[in-house]
Order: C-alpha cells, then structure tokens, then sequence
C-alpha cells in the first residue's frame, strides 16, 4: 500500500488538547489520553474519525464522560481505530497499555539502560496510543508521567515542568505542560535515574533558560562541549536569524540505543549518546566536530521544524533540508569556513550523489512511499540543504533574511509545504522562483559541460554551459534545473580578473553569478584579448557534477584559484583522473605524476598558514569517490591504484612528511579549536603516508598509539596499525580492547577499525566479531560500527569476488528485521549499487536481495528497499 503525494486530504477532525497520563512500567505501561476533538471546517464534514495506532493494546475508550460500547467503534486490520458517528466537538478518553521494554524498534516508547525513552517521528506516537499520528494536526499537550521514585527519579517531557509530587501510594509524578500546539511526532517522555548537567542562557529579550543535559551516573563529566554548543546555537540563532528560544527550559536527554542521531522533540531533545558525551581521551576531533553539527541541527528545528512544521511527510525536506543549511551556515561561522563547505561537499558526493544514480533515487520532495522512514535520506537532508543554500547565494544574506523573516511570519504555529517556503522566499526575498520549484520535484543529479571560444579581434570570449540529468526510476524525461554557477576569470599568471558580461556596462571585480536555465546557454564576456581561464561552481554553488576539465586546467586552479573550494576541488578531480587513467591502463607499478608530487609538496610548504585546509587537500580521494566516476566499478583495481599512489608520494616526499610530522608534535594541553584539530589532522595525514612508504612508518604508529592522551591520535595511528600483518596491530587492538571495554563509544571505534581494515580476512574479521561478546544486534550504534562500517564503508572487501560480504550484509539484515526493521532497511542500501558491478557481482548481489526479500514476515520498511533495488 503505497502512500501518493497527491493524495493528501486535511483531517476530518482537529485535536485542540491532548491530556497525557503515564504510568510507567516496563512490561506494561498504561497510558491514559483525553483529547478534545472537533470537527475540521476544512475537512470531509461526514467523514469518520480515524486514529491510528500499532502494537497497542486498547484497554478502554469514553466519549464525553460515557464508555464507549464495542459497536460504536471499529479496529481495522492497519491497527487504526475508527469512530463513526461523532458529535462535531467532544471529548474522547482512550486507554491503552503498551510494554515499552519487549519495543526493540526503538519506535514510540522503549526502555534502555533501565530507563525510558521515546521516539515518535515519523510515525512512533500511534505505538504509544490512538491519535491522528499526522504532522497537520496540531494540539497542546499536557503530560503527566507517574513512576516508581527509585527506578524514576526523573521524569521528563515536553515544554515546562508545572506540578510535581508523591501519590498516596508512594509513587511519584511530574506534570509537563507545553503552551506551543505541536504534532505528535515531536512528543517526549524520559524518565529514569539520569543526573542534570545544569547550565542557562538568557536570551536577547531577557528570557532565562534553564538549560539540562541528562545523562546516566557517571557521563556527567563528558557534557562540556556539548552545552557549549548548545549555548553557541542559541546565541547563533538570535544574532544570524533574529530566533529566539521560546520556553524556561531547554532539556536534552542522552540515550545510548537510538535509531539515528537526534531528535528535535519539542522542549525536550533526545540525543544519541554518540552525539553528546565527548572528552579528549575517548572523543576524536570529527566527533567533537559531530556534536557541534547535531546539537545546532536540533536546536534549530525549534523554529524551522517545530514552529513551523509539515503538512505531510512528503515535505520533509521543509524541515530537514532549511535545518541541515542551517547547521551547515552555523558550523561555517565556528570555524573555517572553507573547510566546512569542503566536509560537507565530500559528505554530499559519497552519500547524496550515489542515491541519485542507484534504485531509490527519489526527488527531494518524493512523490510516492511505503515506508516514510526510508525517506530519512541524503536527497532529503544534504540535497535538500543545496537547494536553501542555491537560494541564499542567490539572494544574498539579507534578502535571504528577508524571505526567512516572512516565512516564519507568515507560518508560525502552521503545518505548511514546500510551495509555501519557496513563496515565503520569493516574496520577502524579492525574486520570482517559480521555475526553481523543479529542484524539489526532479530526481538526479545534473551534468554540466562546457566549452569555450575566443575572438582576439573583439577580445570576445564565450562560454558555453550545457546541463543534462539522466533518467532515474519513474523520471524518464528530464527538464533543464535553475542552476546558479558562482564564478570568475583567472589571468594565464593566475590573477583574478574583473568581468563584463556583454550587455553591462562595468566590469566587476571578482566572484559573481550566473544563472543557466536552459539545457545549453551561451554566456559573453567582454574585454578578454587573451582566453581567460574559468573558475566556475566556487563554493560548489549547485550540487552538480561538472566534467571534462583538462588536467592541465585542474592543475591551474587547484594552484591559483582565489576560491579555496575550487582549489581543493581541482586538486582532488586531477587526483581522480590520474587515477581512473591508472586503472583502466593497469599500471601498477607507475611512479606518483609529477604534477601531483609538486602540488602535494608545495602543500606541505605553504601546509601552516592553512593546515585543516592542508589536511584536506592532501588526502587522495576516496576509493568510493572513484567508483562513483566508473560505468562498472572495479573495487579491487580502486584499492591498488590508491594504495600504490599513496605508497608512491609517502615515498618521494617521505622526508617532508616526516618534518611535517616532527614539527607539529603537540606537547602543550590538549584544545580543540580548529587550529590544534587541523594540525593533528594535518600530522596524522603526514602519518599515514609515512606508514605506507616503509617500515618506519609502522615503528611511527606504534609509538603514538602508546603515547597518544588524545583520541584523535590514538585512533589515527591504530587505524594505519589496523591495516598491516603485524604483531603491533595485534597488540594495540587488543590494548585498546582492554582499556576501552567498559565505554561503549570508544568499544564502537574498536569495531569500526577492524571492519574497515583493507586487509584481505577482513571478511572473516567482521563474521568473527559478530558473534564477539560485546557484539549486540539490538544496539544500533554497535550494529552501525560493524556491519555498517564494513558494507558502506570498506568496499574492496565488502566487494570481495567471492560474495561473502554480500552474504554477511545479507545475513544481518534477516536476523535484524524482525528486532528492528528501520535500522535493518538502512543497513541493506549497499546491496542496491548491485548495477555499476561487474556482472558476477552484480548476480551475487542480486541473489541476496532476493534471499532477503523472500524471508517471510519481512518489514515493510525493508521490503520496500529491496524490492526496488531489484526493479
Ligand atoms: N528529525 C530527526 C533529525 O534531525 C531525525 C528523525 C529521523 N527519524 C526517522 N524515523 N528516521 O534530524
Ligand atoms: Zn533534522
């Protein structure tokens, strides 16, 4: 059973109050709710009303004070609970019992650790009782949660706490009222034995905030940069959007099994562990650099998500795609901006750009589902970020600010969609945006092209930019995109040159924008007697892919560029092509490209002014990068090419790296501003081309790993460690073991690194930790950091000739789907790129998905995946 777009209808009735009462109990919780309903003036006036649920027990139902007799309701066989015949305003009671501890979804109300937790978007509320579970009905919630005061001593939800006490027969309770109308999705209870990280923020008007993170006995002392954060986001949000927090508390609760990484709940966001608890000794930069991202992402959606939410869950990208650019502009105000643009682009390319090409490519705003919460996707979220990014370069940041300031003006307190935001823009930005509306609706990724001609008598040049989209499942035609092209002229020295479209009357100095709109466009520069070279795309301004750049270009931008992502984007596409040239030829045993080797040593000159920027540049792209530029991906060949180029620049600059190296040894306190991050990322880069080029690199990692106080360089080091044949790697894995079993975080790394190791029993490896006693298929996070690690993440030896990682994947994801199908449906994606192997793989591949599909009971999350890889 499908859900369509196009088959929206508004609710027959509206929920104006929802009363709540909890008595918690992990095997049988009964949950009381008294709703006062009346009839939408914009709904079906004789329609029935229907209110979902799942794995409910229904205990008992009363309509304005009189129980309900079974003849006046029905059950249908969804779950849902149907009621004819209601009056147009009256008060419904329903009872249900719930057994949050047998919840191993992780989906509505669940025990972990002992304590209790929800999760209710998408559609979680209706596995905690009956209630139209649809973003557009919107209510005020109060919530009463009672509970056993040892096992409870906290108890917590939405908005601001107004009662609290004993009862008469010893237990306890907390009342929780939230004055702002919300959907179901962005309810929250916690309640268990957590201890408060207390802070505050008072904000621009004067409102105090009492700011908690809670976390289990002995985490208190791993909350430091997670509050900052959360002080930061804050203070970002008033100074950048004008938004303010709108409660007296602000409660964010850790939970160490969760199916993603947070959730904006309002009042009250739950987090996964992996995204709050840090210290030196136990987090890495990247996860410092992860709860920076996530405590911002969550905070924000208090107003674009929670103020102003979706109609239906086809605008998901409404919210995720403006709350993603959000983050994104926040992290890029901490930080070095050029850097951020340069992660997040890099996290584009290796999850948004290969769902466009594979089976589930859908458009940002998808028009058909089974299963919403497999529509939680990289086109939803990062390319959905594109496109509110497009439009503020487009714009510009005030009138930018303008279009937000209407949009959130004009839909606080409503449940709207994406047509609704793009006009906000449009109206308050002052721009017609109409034909831009076909970002959201177009699935694929355009191609850009280009050429060039110059007239040296007018001094005339013209560029010519063609677009093209490949068809993608159910999209055949393709019409041309909007696409803005941030650009400029270089000088054949390297200087900047000012530009005159042909037209203006002023040249203008530096980056600007064109707007190609058709599938080929001509664009006339003025003023040129010598051709000059194009900078185009500065900043990755539309998330296209743009070929066919001579290597000698590349070369000439990734060294004279004045915009540091085109920079780092020639150097890495010079890479790419040296690369696909190396295994199509089969070179193996080539020494490193000249040009390469001069540009990775002019790096490591100039490495200090920059060197997080450094960092990046010299890492070679990835191997899954490459496989997204090949027709038939040779994962084997990939991993040679990479490994013998890497091999070769550790050793024609080995005595570089090891100065580098040397040089950038931190005696001094750890810190973890981007300066002191860049440098260990810069080192630890220098470190891994050591450990290629001979033995002593080997000999290098080893001490670090010992002497390491920091995760960062611990983990840097037994990553390269991880990867030999060596009685080291032995020992350090199993020290780090040792010293790490009693975290699980620091425990996930420990599986991550063996799952990820390029050695050829990798394969064996993951089976053998699978069934290691600290493996636990009901954790997501631990099933993330093996099984995910290994097949989305280690594709020479997921790719292995002989099928065995497609059958591990396999394997897990029909033991896992009965326990947790969301989790079990995102595992499965990597068997979807079943077409761009070769034809051998590709029938293994195919064969598991089949395996996969035909094991009975399937989740209809997971059947959906694979029956469409399999279309
Ligand atoms: N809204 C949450 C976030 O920021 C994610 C919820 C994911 N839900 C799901 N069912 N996958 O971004
Ligand atoms: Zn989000």
């Amino acid at each position: 059973r499908e859900t369509r777009r196009t088959d929206y209808r508004p609710p027959a009735f509206l929920v104006d109050t929802v009363a709540l009462r909890f008595e918690l109990d992990p095997q049988a919780t009964v949950v009381r709710s008294r709703l006062t309903l009346r009839r939408n003036p914009q709904g079906d006036a004789t329609a029935p009303l229907r209110l979902d649920g799942e794995a409910l027990v229904l205990l008992g139902l009363r309509l304005d004070g009189k129980a309900l007799g079974a003849n006046r309701y029905a059950l249908e066989t969804d779950g849902s609970l149907v009621l004819p015949d209601l009056p147009d305003a009256c008060v419904l009671e329903v009872e249900t019992r719930i057994a949050p501890e047998a919840n191993t979804e992780l989906s509505g109300l669940y025990t972990s650790g002992g304590a209790f937790f929800t999760q209710c978007e998408a559609e979680g509320f209706r596995r905690i009782t009956y209630f139209p579970d649809r973003p557009d009905v919107m209510a005020r919630y109060t919530t009463t949660v009672v509970a056993d005061r040892a096992r409870c001593p906290v108890l917590l939800s939405n908005g601001n706490r107004t009662d609290a006490g004993t009862l008469p027969d010893g237990r306890h309770f907390a009342t929780w009222v939230d004055p702002h109308p919300k959907p179901s999705y962005l309810f929250a209870l916690v309640a268990g034995d957590l201890l408060a990280v207390r802070d505050s923020f008072t904000t621009r008007s004067g409102r105090q905030v009492a700011l908690a993170i809670w976390v289990r006995r002995g985490d208190e002392t791993s909350c430091d940069h997670a509050m900052q954060s959360l002080k930061q986001s804050m203070a970002w949000d008033e100074r950048v959007f004008g938004l303010e927090y709108d409660l007296d508390e602000f409660n964010i609760a850790a939970v160490s099994d969760f199916n993603m990484g947070a959730m904006e709940n309002k009042g009250l966001n739950v987090f996964n562990t992996k995204y709050v608890l840090a210290r030196p000794e136990t987090a890495t930069d990247a996860d410092y650099d992860g709860i920076q991202r996530v405590i911002a992402h969550e905070y924000f959606h208090n107003w674009t998500g929670n103020r102003v939410t979706c109609r239906d869950w086809f605008q998901l990208s409404l919210k995720e795609g403006l709350t993603v650019f959000r983050d994104q502009q926040f992290g890029a105000d901490m930080g070095s901006a050029a850097v951020k643009r340069i992660v997040d682009v890099r996290r584009l390319r290796a999850a948004q750009f290969p769902e466009d090409d594979g089976p589930l490519a859908h458009p940002v705003r998808p028009d058909s589902y089974l299963a919403i919460d497999n529509f939680y996707t990289p086109t939803v979220y990062e390319k959905g970020a594109e496109i509110c990014r497009m439009l503020y370069r487009m714009l510009g940041p005030d009138r930018f600010r303008r279009g937000m300031d209407t949009y959130i003006g004009r839909h606080d307190n409503q449940a709207v969609t994406i047509e609704d935001f793009v006009r906000a823009i449009s109206d308050g930005g002052g721009m017609d945006l109409t034909l831009f509306m076909r970002w959201y609706s177009q699935a694929g990724t355009p191609e850009l092209t280009i050429s060039e001609t110059h007239d040296p008598a007018t001094g005339r040049w013209t560029l010519t930019l063609r677009q093209f989209t490949r068809p993608t499942p159910g999209q055949a035609e393709k019409q041309p995109l909007p696409i803005p092209i941030a650009m400029g002229l270089l000088g054949q020295d390297g200087t900047e040159l000012p530009t005159r479209l042909a037209g203006e009357t002023e040249a203008r100095p530096g980056t600007r924008m064109l707007l190609l709109t058709e599938a080929e466009q001509d664009f006339v520069f003025e003023d040129l007697p010598a051709p000059p070279v194009p900078s185009l795309l500065r900043g990755f301004s539309a998330p296209v892919r743009l070929g066919g750049i001579s290597r000698e270009r590349l070369r000439f931008l990734a060294t004279h560029d004045t915009d540091p992502f085109v920079r780092w984007d020639a150097g890495q596409h010079y890479a790419t092509a040296l690369m696909l040239e190396l295994i199509a030829g089969r070179a193996h045993d080539a020494e490193p490209d000249e040009g390469l080797v001069a540009a990775m040593a002019s790096l490591l000159e100039g490495a200090d002014a920059d060197p997080e920027f450094a960092a990046e540049a010299l890492a070679l792209p990835s191997e899954s990068y490459v496989a997204d530029q090949m027709k038939v991906v040779d994962p084997e060949a990939i991993h040679a090419v990479r490994q013998l180029l890497r091999r070769g620049l550790g050793r024609r600059l080995a005595a570089r790296f090891r100065a580098t190296y040397e040089r950038l040894t931190d005696t001094g306190p750890y810190r973890i501003d981007g300066r002191a991050s860049g440098q260990r990322a810069l080192r630890n880069t220098c470190l891994a081309y050591l450990a290629l080029a001979g033995q002593d690199g080997i000999a290098l990692a080893k001490a670090q790993f010992d002497a390491a106080r920091n995760m960062t360089d611990a983990l840097a080091a037994l990553v390269v460690l991880a990867a030999t044949n060596t009685p080291e790697r032995d020992d350090a894995l199993a020290a780090f073991h040792a010293r790490w079993r009693g975290d699980e975080l620091v425990l996930d790394k420990w599986f991550s690194i063996q799952a990820t190791s390029p050695r050829p029993q990798t394969v064996e490896d993951v089976r053998r930790l699978y069934r290691h006693p600290d493996f636990d298929l009901r954790n997501p996070n631990r099933v993330r950091a093996l099984v995910g690690a290994f097949s989305a993440g280690n594709q020479v030896r997921f790719h292995d000739a002989s099928g065995a990682g497609y059958r591990f994947l396999a394997d897990t994801v029909i033991a896992l789907d009965p326990m947790n199908g969301q989790i079990a449906s995102r595992l499965i994606n990597p068997l979807g790129m079943w077409r761009r192997q070769d034809a051998a793989r590709g029938a293994l591949m195919r064969a598991e998905l089949e395996r996969v599909l035909a094991t009975p009971k399937l989740s209809r999350l997971t059947f959906e995946k694979a029956s469409k890889a399999l279309a």
